[in-house]
Formats: C-alpha cells, structure tokens, sequence
C-alpha cells in the first residue's frame, strides 16, 4: 500500500531534533509518532533545510545499504543536525573521516584498517580488554562506594583498549579524553572547538611522525610502514585514520556501555537472571546497544543521489535523509514490547552499529569491552545498585553522542 504523503506537505514538518524530555531513556514521543503515522515524512532543521526522516527498522536497514545515498556531506542536500555537525564535517572542505566518504574512497581506507578489526583478531584481544577491565575495577573497589562508573570505567576502557591498539603509551589517554569532550560538544564555542581539533591533530600527527621513525608491530606502527612510507596514504590521511578511530569508538562505546547498564540495574529481575546465568552476557550487551543507539541517535545523514523511493514516498535527487536507527530499533514489527528491557529477547538484529558499507569497523571491540565490563562487574560487585533516581540523573543532550553526564553507583 502506499503512504499516504503528500509531497507538498512540508509546513507539517516538525522542529527536529524533538525533546526526549518525557524520559531521558525512551525516545522522544514525536519520533515514536512519526515512527507509526508517518514513517518516512519531513523534518525541519535549525538551518530550515527539511530532510526525510526515516523511522521503520526495514526501511532504514534497506537505505542503509543503498548505493543510491550518498554519506558525503558535501553532497547536495546531506543534512546537518546541528551547525557544529556541519562545521565538524566540512572542515577543511573535504571529510576527513572514510565515514562520510563513498566509495571508492572509503572502500580504499577502510580496507587499510579492516585486518586489525575482523571479529577474530578482536576475540585475540579479550584476555588483554579482561585485564584492563580488572585494572579499572581494582581501582574503583580499592576506593569503596560510591563510584561513578563513567568515568572510571566506560570511558577510560575503550580509551586505554585503543592505546594498546595503537601502540602508543597508556599517558596519552586522559589528554585525548579531554579534548574529546569539546570537540564532541555540540554546544562548543567555535574558539574552542578549533583549538581543541587543533590540539588533537598536532598530538596525532607526533604519534604518528614517531612511529616512522620507530617502527613497531601495532595498529599505528602497521598502518605507517604498509600504508603511509610506501605512498599509499598521505601523512595527513595516517592522521586521520587514527582520529576517526579516536572519535568514534571511545565516546560510543562508553555511552553505550553507561547507559546499558543503568537499564540492566533499573531492571534488577534482569540483573539477578545475569547473575545466575552469566552466559547470557553476549545477548544482555546486544540487548543494552538495541536499546540506546548512542550515535548518530538522531539519525544517520545522508543524501539522495538520484531519485529513490522508501516506502511509497518519493524521495528526489539532491534531498537529504535521517536514518532514524534509534527509532528502528525500537520498531513493534520487530521488536515486541520494544521499551522493556528484555535480555532473553533476540537483539542481535539491532542496527546500532548501522548497516551496509559503513557498518561500524569497531563493532567487536566495543562488545568484547561491554561483555567483559558486564562479566567483571556481575562477579566483583554483585550487589550494585545506581544510587540516585532515574529523575536525578543527569544526560547529556549536547553531545553528539547521547548519554549520561555521569552514573553513580553504590555496593
Ligand atoms: C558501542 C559502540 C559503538 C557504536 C554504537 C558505533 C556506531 C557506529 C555507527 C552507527 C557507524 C556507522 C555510521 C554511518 O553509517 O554513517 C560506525 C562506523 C564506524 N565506527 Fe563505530 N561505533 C562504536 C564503536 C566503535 C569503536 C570501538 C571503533 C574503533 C575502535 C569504531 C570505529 C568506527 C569507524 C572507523 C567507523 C566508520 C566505518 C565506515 O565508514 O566504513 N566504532 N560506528
């Protein structure tokens, strides 16, 4: 059946992104609305540009693999959520990250890292994120209650987890921490957001000059000898390699891992199952990502480069789109119940890492960091709890990754 849109229906197109203010763990009720009446329909943007949302689980699976739409935001009519968004991405007039490029750009680089990323070279690495794990942990119990478990666990272990991918010392981790914050707030003052870039760059780029000069067998090490003396990439792309790894998979993976737990602690029936069945950790993270598609948790952007059709609606060539993952993993055709917190429920499907081409590269790290996190925490601390209300939590809706400010906890 065809959707019933009009395409000149544009005045109804609401003010996106829509406040989650009726709770900070569901979505906003508007993207729930638009979801079931009006699955792919008109937003409007703060800079009046009015891309497609697009909201049911089929339909932002099939767009994220079609070759038809552009991830380049220098193509006509790819959609900016935020003016930082649109300063981040056309700086320097070129994306510096393969995750806005289109092919054959971004087939190129990302096969320069996709060795080191596979699900078996990451399974390698699990005694080694155990240890980190355990490390974290050992400091938060040496100190007893309360802690706060973003900050001293879900975000320094994806950081140190790269450190040691990368091949370069331990020390760097709170400096890349820090500026990552300004450069993933969407509410820095330019000033600072280019002083921050500016910082990270100049840090990157000495890592990456002093592994040419010493060579090593890791990530960066690898990606200088294979890749960077032999004039396949520039120095300046080496750079931005690293940098796209640094952006993308430390904030994720700690929201993502934040978040999920404080559903899982909220849910203390599923908590105790965990505790009685620790298999079930592998479907209780998979469970935590369908939940809180932290990133892109607006929409993915992207740009029609002919004209296409999603579900009865015409979309035209040079109009831009928001894959609405977070409201696609939360869609009642696939997910029964979609709100509750169900880790005996198949999540493997969620689409949170995206799907397609730029299906997230990190993927495997980030769960065998969540799994592992879970796993420790059920054995050491069995008798967690969050230790303020839902209400008195505090999350972060100025950054581009969604999230909480913070997740106290008690034992
Ligand atoms: C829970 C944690 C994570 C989430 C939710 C996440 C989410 C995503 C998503 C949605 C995309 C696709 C974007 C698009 O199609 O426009 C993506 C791509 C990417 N992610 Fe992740 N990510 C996570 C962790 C990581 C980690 C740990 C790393 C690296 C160590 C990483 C590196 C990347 C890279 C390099 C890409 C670009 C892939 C491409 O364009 O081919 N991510 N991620």
């Amino acid at each position: 059946m065809k959707n019933s849109i009009d395409r000149t229906d544009i005045e109804s197109s609401p003010a996106y992104p829509a406040s989650r203010s009726a709770c900070p763990i569901k979505l906003a009720p508007l993207v729930d609305k638009l979801r079931e009446e009006r699955p792919v329909s008109r937003v409007t943007l703060w800079d009046g540009t009015q891309p497609w949302l697009v909201s049911r689980y089929s339909d932002v699976r099939d767009a994220l693999r079609d070759p038809r739409l552009s991830s380049d935001p220098r193509s006509p009519g790819y959609p900016f959520v935020t003016p930082v968004l649109k300063q981040l991405e056309l700086m320097g007039g070129e994306p510096i990250s393969f995750v806005r490029m289109d092919p054959p750009a971004h087939t190129r680089q990302r096969r320069m890292l996709a060795r080191e990323f596979t699900a078996g070279r990451a399974e390698k690495r699990r005694t080694q994120v155990e240890a980190v794990v355990s490390s974290l942990l050992d400091d938060i119990i040496a100190v007893g209650p309360p802690a706060d478990l973003l900050e001293e666990l879900a975000l320094p272990l994806p950081m140190l987890v790269l450190c040691q991918l990368f091949g370069v010392p331990y020390e760097n981790y709170a400096y890349f921490l820090e500026l990552s914050k300004v450069i993933l707030n969407l509410t820095s003052s330019q000033e600072s957001l280019d002083e921050s870039l500016g910082d990270m760059v100049a840090h990157v780029d000495r890592l990456v000059t002093n592994k040419a000069a010493h060579p090593s067998d890791d990530l960066l090490g690898n990606l200088v000898t294979d890749y960077e003396i032999p004039g396949m990439l520039t120095h300046q792309e080496t750079v931005n390699l690293v940098l796209t790894l640094l952006i993308g998979g430390v904030d994720t993976t700690a929201s993502a891992l934040a978040l999920g737990l404080l559903e899982l602690l909220l849910r203390r029936d599923q908590w105790v199952l965990l505790l009685d069945h620790p298999e079930l950790v592998p479907a209780a993270v998979e469970e935590m990502l369908r939940l809180h598609s932290v990133a892109a948790t607006d929409g993915m952007p992207r740009a029609a480069k002919e004209d296409l059709e999603i579900a009865g609606v015409t979309i035209k060539e040079g109009e831009g789109l928001l894959l609405n993952v977070a409201a696609a993993n939360r869609d009642p055709r696939v997910f029964r119940d979609p709100d509750r917190f169900d880790i005996r429920r198949k999540a493997e499907k969620q689409l949170t890492f995206g799907y397609g081409i730029h299906q997230c590269i990190g993927q495997w790290f980030a769960r065998i960091e969540m799994q592992s996190a879970l796993t420790e925490l059920l054995r050491r601390l069995p008798d967690l709890r969050v230790s303020k209300p839902l209400e008195e939590l505090s999350f972060r809706h100025n950054m581009l990754v969604y999230g909480l400010d913070s997740l106290p906890v008690e034992w």
